[in-house]
This record gives structure tokens, C-alpha cells and sequence, in this order.
């Protein structure tokens, strides 16, 4: 008999719904389909879109669209452009965090200049988070800012042993620093990427087996697991210039499941990483009656076929796991059992 066990609803501050303008990848409703499939009963939207979430107008649409049409609960951060600092104060209540791209990756959001960062970091409302998209030595910039104007900083998806002992420094200094960790770095390397090919191409990139490594010996100074759910369609990972990201908000908990079966992580630890320390730190207002319900299995293969995603693809695919989600309650109503959804249920959020 497979062993079930109740938790509290995932919370994932990071996924890329692609609505509106990339709705081939992924949309509001597919995308929080395979949210509550993955056992998640809040998540936070990037701000990434072809026309990025950079303004009042381009934000209150995401909200238009998503409203009566989302299966788990959903909020939005903001994104940091030179223009974007006007509308700072404005929206500060309307956002989870701002995020500031810091190296290339999808869409136009990218600022390297000192100037304009110094401008972002000083005009974003103390005591708000600012995440930043900030790979090996440019984390050491961000970090820099961060102590400079006295910024909650939020690092997001750490890959390697010199980013976790840059967290790991910046906190004992006393700064004001949370980071996360996605599964494909905690369980794929290098070495996956090669046979993946396109479907393993992400920034930050797999890295090595000693990276991946340091992120499990570290997961004390990590505070959250975030899926990074960034879908592209197969099509475009087969075209001339695959994008990077890889879809994660139906594997995340599969995958930390069997960790938990093998002894690497105990629940209490999984809770923390998934529910207690993005709620606290992100300011997610509670969800009463709500909690999911997941059961430790017999080892099965993780296939494509299942998934809510649009994407229809997993870079954990033929991965042995041993845990599954069996029924998710959002606010007492079920949202997902046993492989089917239920709903629209969900509700745009704004920080408490
Ligand atoms: O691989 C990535 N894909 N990294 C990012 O930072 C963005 C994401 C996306 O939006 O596709
Ligand atoms: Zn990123
Ligand atoms: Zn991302």
C-alpha cells in the first residue's frame, strides 16, 4: 500500500506562464493546471512576456486575463527596466518582487549598466524584494548592490558551488539575502545537458556533478525550491536557435519525493523549502483549507504524456521517481485527484 501523507500547498515564487504574447508556450490556464497538477496552490508570475511586465497598463492586463481562468492562486512580480523606476511606488502593492535580469536569458529585460542598476536598486521600495537573475561573478555585482542601498535581496535559481558560497558569505556579513534552488540543478547535470541537447539548455546552464553536489550539502543556507517553470514548445527546442528554460511545475515534487523516500531530505525540511520560507519571505497571503495530499509509490518512470503543460515535454523524462500528488484543496475545494482538474478556482493575489 503506498503511503500517504498530507502537506501544506506548494508555493512557487518563480514560473514563466507566457501570457499574454508567447501563448504557444504556455498560458494562464494550462499553466496553473499543471501547477495544482504539481501539487502547487500559489505561484508567482515573471515578468518576461514579449511585452514585458514593465508598466501599470501591461500589468493590470495579466490580471484582466488571468481572473476566472487560473486553477491555483496566482501573483505577479514587476520587471526593472530604466523606464520601470516611475512606476515603483505605484505598484508596490500590487507586486510580490521586482526582478532584474542581470545576464541574457529570455525576452529583452537585460540591464548591465551600473548607472541604470544603481537607479533600480535605490528607487525600489525598502523592505520589497528585489530578485535578481545574477549567474557566478555577476552575483558578487548584485550582492554589492544590495549591501550598498540596504535591498532585500532574492537570488534566484543558484547552480553552482561559487554562488552558494557567495549566499552563504553575504549572509553571515548580515545582509538581508535569500536564495533559491530549482530541481533540474539539484538532480540534472553537464552531463544530461550533452544527451538532452536543446531540452537540457537553461541559464543558469546544468553544471557540474560537483555543483549539483554543493547545492545538496548546502541546502541549510538555501531558503527555497522554486520550479523555474520556463516551457518553450518542442518545435522551437528543435529550430535553428533553441531558447533556454525547461518546464518544472509537474516533475518539482516527484522528484523531491523520492529524495525524501531515499533519506536525502526529511519532510520537515521539504515543508520549509516549499511552503514556510517562500510564504514568509514573499508575503503570500494564507490560504485556509488548503493543503495537499501526496503518496510515496512504487519507483515509475516520469513520462511527457500526463502533463498539463503545453509544453508537453520534461527534461526528467524515463527519471525513476516514488512519490506522487493525489488530490490538491484549494480553500476546501478540490482542485486536482487522481490526474484530473477541477476548477477554475483560483484567485489573483496581492501581497499581505
Ligand atoms: O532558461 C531560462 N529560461 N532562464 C531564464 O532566466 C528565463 C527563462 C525563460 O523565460 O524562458
Ligand atoms: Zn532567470
Ligand atoms: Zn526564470
Amino acid at each position: 500500500m503506498p503511503k500517504k501523507i498530507t502537506l501544506p500547498g506548494l508555493v512557487d515564487v518563480h514560473t514563466h506562464l507566457r501570457e499574454p504574447g508567447a501563448t504557444q508556450k504556455e498560458d494562464f490556464e494550462t499553466g496553473t493546471k499543471a501547477a495544482a497538477a504539481g501539487g502547487y496552490t500559489v505561484i508567482l508570475d515573471m515578468p518576461n512576456n514579449p511585452i514585458p511586465t514593465v508598466s501599470p497598463q501591461a500589468l493590470d492586463q495579466k490580471i484582466a486575463l488571468a481572473t476566472g481562468r487560473i486553477y491555483c492562486d496566482l501573483g505577479f512580480h514587476f520587471g526593472a527596466t530604466k523606464d520601470s523606476t516611475k512606476h515603483f511606488n505605484l505598484l508596490k502593492n500590487k507586486i510580490f518582487g521586482l526582478k532584474v535580469y542581470m545576464n541574457h536569458t529570455t525576452g529583452d529585460l537585460l540591464l548591465e549598466d551600473g548607472h541604470i542598476l544603481e537607479e533600480v536598486f535605490s528607487r525600489w521600495p525598502k523592505g520589497k524584494i528585489i530578485m535578481v537573475h545574477a549567474e557566478g561573478e555577476t552575483l558578487i555585482k548584485a550582492i554589492n548592490f544590495a549591501g550598498k542601498f540596504k535591498s532585500r535581496l532574492h537570488v534566484c535559481h543558484i547552480a553552482t558551488k561559487q554562488e552558494i558560497e557567495l549566499i552563504k558569505k553575504a549572509k553571515k556579513q548580515g545582509l538581508d539575502i535569500s536564495c533559491e534552488v530549482s530541481c533540474h540543478h539539484l538532480f540534472l547535470t553537464e552531463e544530461d545537458a550533452k544527451s538532452l541537447g536543446p531540452f537540457g539548455k537553461v541559464r543558469p546552464p546544468l553544471a557540474t556533478e560537483e555543483d549539483r553536489k554543493s547545492l545538496w550539502d548546502n541546502l541549510d543556507s538555501i531558503d527555497m525550491i522554486a520550479s523555474d517553470h520556463a516551457p518553450h514548445t518542442k518545435e522551437e527546442k528543435n529550430g535553428p536557435n533553441p531558447p533556454n528554460g525547461v518546464p518544472g511545475l509537474e516533475t518539482s515534487l516527484p522528484l523531491l519525493l523520492t529524495a525524501v523516500s531515499e533519506g536525502r531530505l526529511t519532510i520537515e525540511k521539504l515543508i520549509e523549502l516549499t511552503n514556510e520560507n517562500p510564504r514568509r519571505i514573499f508575503n503570500i497571503p494564507d490560504q485556509p483549507d488548503t493543503f495537499i495530499e501526496v503518496e510515496f509509490t512504487k519507483p515509475y518512470i516520469l513520462n511527457p504524456i500526463p502533463l498539463f503543460t503545453k509544453c508537453h515535454w520534461t527534461p526528467f523524462e524515463g527519471m525513476e521517481v516514488r512519490g506522487r500528488v493525489k488530490r490538491v484543496i484549494l480553500r476546501g475545494q478540490i482542485v486536482f485527484e487522481d490526474g484530473k482538474i477541477s476548477g477554475p478556482f483560483g484567485k489573483v493575489i496581492f501581497p499581505s
